[in-house]
């Protein structure tokens, strides 16, 4: 674990936890607080530097998000954004004031080059404004340093203070030096080397695991997911035969995935696992049985897992250590990292009864945003196809199924399902193999099927039907907190129509969810 920390603190804007993942390219540590955590709380994790993100509030309004003006005079650098800016403004003394009309969208933007927030970025560049409020007086000691038309202050410095605004959002892609901003922040003005590295996270990672283990028998949570996979390489490669990996196929998996994670886990793997296989299918319908609500299916399913896990557990002997693949979103997500709302109870963070029978849960990955843990499933030598596959969620189809979950059910969104990704898959191939291994403009980062519980009249052959909808979904996503429908080809979707409604029984209509995240989610549940 990196020694060096960056603390984010979150004002609850819908960025949040983008800029954490900018600051860690960066190869920088951060973590994520809400604002209400207690400043000595902050104090004592001894932050290299801190950054206020963006949120919905204005900062003059009697019960906006605040922060204490002792977080200004601590001697760690300060960097506001958007919200931050203007709350650290406020808070020292200046002004802000509601504009007459919002500042939305990609914006011209001259910066002053001299200031070491801008060292390296050309004078004039663009970035990413979305406000209603802006800066009409700035804070004693504060200097303008960047202006747009619109914005005389777009971004503001005290630097012997080492207090630093900035009004637009360095941290999405549309603000294209955005990165260089937040990284001379953190590397020059805070002065992190630079530590945080994935190889190196393995490395220590592995000695920590071991030293916290001893001669402990651990047990592991194999779902066969990205997150769970590399979780149980990494433990592995750290404590081999003290490892159990069990896996439950809770009859929610993908078309053969129980056997595909099975040839690649089990015993004629190339991993060294102690690997077994439940087969608990009939154990999660039966508890899913007349159950239609989203919340109480996930709740189900996360304890479900856990109560087979125990069992195993039971089974093989005493065991000290449970691990889970759980990573950063999910906890940030959950409400236990920042100010996000609970969106979703993910089944391996919040739905946890208080009656585990382990000694002690461990989370290797928990700190890692996603595409920190490819990185380490490739230093762990794990092959491309299995770091790179698309993300499953943990309750899997028991929420791509609306309603109540049924045997039946959960073959005709397998078989739906495994149609349309072949397709797709073949699609983006051919796509591959005529332009030069390129991707396509709408290669999606998820793909699957769904059952919706609408049924409708259709006919076959002479026959009225009376059949199940299945909805296909594709997104393109960089983060997955937000995501737009992907423009999966006309022809390949009219071939997944085709194919759906004559080959998977109980189906007769087929729906393209074009629905953006927010306000739907990538899940239909
Ligand atoms: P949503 O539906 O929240 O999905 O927009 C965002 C991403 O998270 C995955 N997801 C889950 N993963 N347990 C998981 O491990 C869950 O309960 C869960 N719910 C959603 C989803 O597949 C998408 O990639």
């Amino acid at each position: 674990m990196s020694k060096e920390l960056v603390v984010v603190i979150d004002f609850g804007g819908q960025y949040n936890q983008l800029v954490a993942r900018r600051v860690r390219e960066c190869n920088v540590y951060c973590e994520i607080y809400s604002y209400k955590t207690d400043l000595n709380v902050i104090r004592e994790l001894h932050p290299k530097g801190i950054i206020l993100t963006g949120g919905p509030s204005s900062c003059y309004e009697e019960d906006a998000a605040t922060c204490s003006p002792e977080l200004f005079s601590m001697g760690v650098p300060v960097l506001g954004l958007c919200y931050g800016a203007q709350l650290m403004t406020h808070v020292l003394g200046g002004k802000v004031e509601r504009a007459t009309n919002r500042e939305y969208g990609r914006t011209e933007l001259t910066v002053d080059p001299s200031s070491p927030l801008f060292a390296d970025v050309p004078e004039t560049t663009s970035c990413w404004m979305s406000h209603f409020d802006y800066i009409s007086r700035l804070a004693p000691g504060f200097t303008s340093i960047a202006h747009t038309d619109n914005c005389p202050v777009a971004a503001a410095e005290n630097a012997e203070a080492g207090l630093y605004g900035i009004q637009f959002h360095p941290e999405v892609l549309h603000t294209p030096e955005g990165t260089k901003m937040l990284r001379n922040f953190v590397r020059n003005i805070c002065g992190c080397s630079g530590d945080w590295r994935m190889d190196a996270f393995v490395e220590e990672n592995i000695k920590a695991i071991r030293e916290k283990v001893g001669t402990g028998k651990v047990l592991c949570a194999l779902a066969g997911g990205v997150d769970s996979s590399v979780a149980a390489v990494l433990l592995s490669k750290a404590i081999g035969e003290q490892l159990t990996c069990v896996f439950v196929d809770h009859g929610l998996l993908r078309k053969d995935e129980g056997d595909e994670v099975e040839a690649v886990f089990g015993p004629k793997g190339p991993y060294k696992l102690h690997f077994i296989r439940v087969n608990a299918q009939k154990r999660f319908y039966d508890k899913l049985a007349g159950v239609s609500e989203p919340e109480q299916k996930r709740k189900i399913i996360g304890e479900e897992f856990i109560r087979v896990f125990e069992e195993e557990a039971k089974k093989i002997g005493a065991v000290d250590f449970l691990v889970q693949g759980t990573i950063y979103p999910d906890v940030v997500e959950s409400g236990l990292g920042g100010e996000s709302a609970v969106i979703k109870s993910h089944h391996n963070v919040g739905g946890l009864p208080d009656y585990v029978d382990f000694k002690e849960i461990i989370e290797p990955l928990r700190n890692l945003f996603k595409d920190e843990v490819r990185k380490v499933g490739l230093e762990l030598g794990i092959p491309e196809y299995l770091v790179f596959r698309q993300p499953f969620p943990g309750p899997g189809l028991g929420i791509r199924i609306i309603g109540e979950v049924t045997e039946e059910k959960v073959k005709m969104v397998q078989d739906a399902d495994a149609i349309y990704r072949q397709e797709v898959d073949e699609a983006i191939a051919e796509f591959r193999k005529t332009h030069g291994g390129a991707d396509p403009d709408w290669m999606p980062n998820q793909y699957f099927a769904a059952l919706t519980n609408m049924r409708s009249v259709g006919v076959m052959g002479d026959e009225r039907t009376y059949d199940y909808a299945v909805a296909v979904r594709a997104v393109k996503t960089l983060d997955f907190m937000t995501a737009e429908a992907a423009q999966i080809p006309w022809d390949v979707l009219q071939t997944v129509m085709n194919r759906i409604v004559n080959e998977v029984r109980g189906v007769n209509r087929v729906f393209y969810d074009l629905t953006s995240k927010p306000p739907g989610t990538v899940e239909l549940e």
